[in-house]
Order: structure tokens, then sequence, then C-alpha cells
């Protein structure tokens, strides 16, 4: 048996991971990336394959890490978690600077970053997962907290989307009684509050296509409230 919800007691922090270079940089939130050896420091990062990030990844063969403080703004987890880049320039209007391979770092609500050159590339399956060795690292900001996964999933109300390796179908969770009366929905990316007290259609009760009507995002977006 697979109790889903065990899976949720583990630790993860959150990240921009970020690579390409000064004429096409992008990035992507990511709960992944963790170190795994000392001596020489060591990380892994991992990346879904269909991520646009881990194209440019592969191309430059290096990535950055920006740690982010606990009160990330949605805007910044919108642009990097939930848009791809290969739509738009993510990196328009974002405060960047160049690491020594040439791949951006965000300094948007950044703490901390860590720069890595690529060492070895693993195929699990979905996912690449990228093993970095560690080439630079700095400490931007000492006064605020690093956002936990845990922390935007409890306090940020947020959701990891399908591409996320971490992603858990809410089919698999056990189903609350909370679900048969009124109870209010939030978008993850925007913070819209659909309040079934107040709208003619339940929330569970909305199409599988039904989107944000603020931000576009779509329904398993949205955690309840
Ligand atoms: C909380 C959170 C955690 C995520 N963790 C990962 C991760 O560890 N690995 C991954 O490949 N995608 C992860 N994602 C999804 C990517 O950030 C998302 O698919 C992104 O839009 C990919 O951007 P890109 O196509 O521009 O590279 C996560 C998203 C969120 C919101």
């Amino acid at each position: 048996m697979i109790n889903f919800e065990a899976l949720f007691k583990l630790s993860y922090g959150l990240y921009i991971v970020s690579s390409g270079d000064i004429s096409k940089g992008n990035g992507f939130i990511s709960n992944t990336f963790f170190q795994v050896t000392a001596e020489p420091a060591r990380f892994a990062s991992c990346c879904n394959k269909l991520n646009y990030t881990a194209e440019l990844i592969q191309k430059t063969g290096a990535f950055s890490v920006s740690v982010i403080h606990q009160d990330t703004s949605a805007d910044i987890i919108g642009r990097f978690g939930y848009k791809s880049g290969s739509d738009f320039d993510k990196m328009e209007g974002m405060k960047v600077r160049y690491g020594e391979t040439g791949v951006p770092i965000v300094l948007n609500d950044a703490i901390a970053f860590l720069e890595c050159k690529v060492i070895q590339k693993i195929d699990v399956g979905t996912h690449w997962l990228f093993i970095g060795e560690l080439i630079q690292a700095e400490l931007l900001d000492d006064t605020k907290e690093a956002l936990t996964y845990l922390y935007y999933r409890q306090v940020k109300k947020g959701l990891a989307p399908k591409n996320a390796p971490t992603y858990i179908d809410k089919s698999k969770l056990e189903t609350r009684e909370s679900t048969i009366k009124a109870a209010k929905y939030k978008c993850s990316v925007c913070g819209y509050v659909y309040d079934d007290a107040v709208e003619k259609i339940r929330f569970i009760d909305l199409p599988s296509d039904w989107i944000c009507p603020i931000c576009g995002s779509e329904k398993e977006d949205f955690i309840e409230l």
C-alpha cells in the first residue's frame, strides 16, 4: 500500500534553476535541487525533459541556482514555475547577473546563489538528473529565511504542477469530507479565490478545462482553503 500523504512529509527547498546565456536565458522553479557530495561540492538538479531550461542546461553545460526567500512574490513563482520560457522571455525585466560560465543568475527575491558546471547527466525517465560541480556561490541577504517547499504548500497554499518530480495526482490523495460542503479554492499562481458560496456552480463541478478568470491557470492549479 502506498499512502501518498506520506510523501508530503519529505523536506525540500525551493529555487530558481537557470541556464542559457545573455542572448537567451531561462529558468524554472525547482524543489528538487540538493547537495550530493562535500569534496568536491557537487549538487543534483532534477529537471523535466520537457522544460525549456533542460535544453539550455544541455547546451551550455552549466546552471545557476537562486535561493529565494519566504516572501517571494507570486509573480516570480508564476513566471518561473507555471509558464514555459519557450513561449516568452522569462528574464525580461528581471534583475539578472551573469555567472563565470555565462549563465544568467536571477537576483529577484534571492538571498543566495550557486553556479554549477554539469559533470554528469542521468536519465531518470521523465526527468534528467543533472549533477553539477560548484564553481561559485554567494550570499546576498543573511536576514531573510529561505523558502521551503513545506512553507510554500502550507503557508502560501501553493501546489506543484504536473511536470514537477514531486507532483501527486489529487485522485491519489484521500478525499476529504469538506469536498461536499461549500468551500473556497485559491489559485496558486495569482491568488484569486473561487468561493462556492457565492458562485452558481461548486468548484468541484466545474469542467476540467475551466481556467482561472484572472491569470488563465488550470483548474488543477487551485488549492482548497
Ligand atoms: C513548487 C514547484 C516546484 C517545482 N519543482 C520542479 C522540479 O523540481 N523539477 C522540474 O523539472 N520542474 C519543477 N517545477 C515545474 C517547473 O518549474 C515548470 O514546469 C516550469 O514552467 C518550466 O519552465 P521552462 O519550460 O521555462 O524551463 C516546479 C514548479 C513548482 C511551482
